[in-house]
């Protein structure tokens, strides 16, 4: 069994994560970490350098998530990191698809505003598209 959980940094996903390790450890399942990055280049910045930028982040992300896999290996956990480069919602659904995960984790909010009334796009557009179960942890 494989779970997937989207991770963003946000405190939302910090206690989507913390689901996940807990689901994943009582079912015996595999864990998949997944942060997407959205490129942005700014005007005025050339391309080489907005490629730079990308691969700082890119590196800084996984570094991030590399930790965690780490915190997490010591509880005996199965563990993969993964870090997208593209739209987050399209990123998970594909990488649901492609891995054929089980169920997909993440916050009903994310770095953009906890205190909105609806769902954040993100969790709303993979709840309605995902081709398996998703946990939205509140
Ligand atoms: N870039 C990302 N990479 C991985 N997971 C993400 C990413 N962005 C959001 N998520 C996941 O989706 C959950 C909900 O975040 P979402 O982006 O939908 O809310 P928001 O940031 O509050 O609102 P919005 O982005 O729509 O303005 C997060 O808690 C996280 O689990
Ligand atoms: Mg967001």
């Amino acid at each position: 069994m494989k779970v997937l959980v989207a991770y963003d940094g946000s405190k939302p996903s910090k206690k989507a994560l913390d689901k996940a390790v807990e689901i994943s450890t009582k079912l015996g399942a595999e864990l998949m970490l997944l942060t997407v990055t959205e490129p942005v280049c700014p005007i005025g910045i050339t391309e080489a350098d907005c490629a730079k930028m990308d691969e700082i982040l890119k590196k800084e992300t996984e570094d991030v998530l590399n930790n965690i896999k780490l915190d997490l290996e010591k509880k005996a956990l199965k563990v993969k990191t993964l870090v997208k480069k593209g739209n987050a919602a399209d990123e998970i659904l594909k990488l649901a698809e492609k891995e054929r995960i089980d169920m997909i984790v993440l916050g009903s909010h994310g770095r953009h505003g906890a205190k909105k009334f609806f769902l954040g796009s993100v969790s709303s557009r993979v709840s309605a598209h995902a081709p398996c179960s998703v946990i939205i942890v509140k």
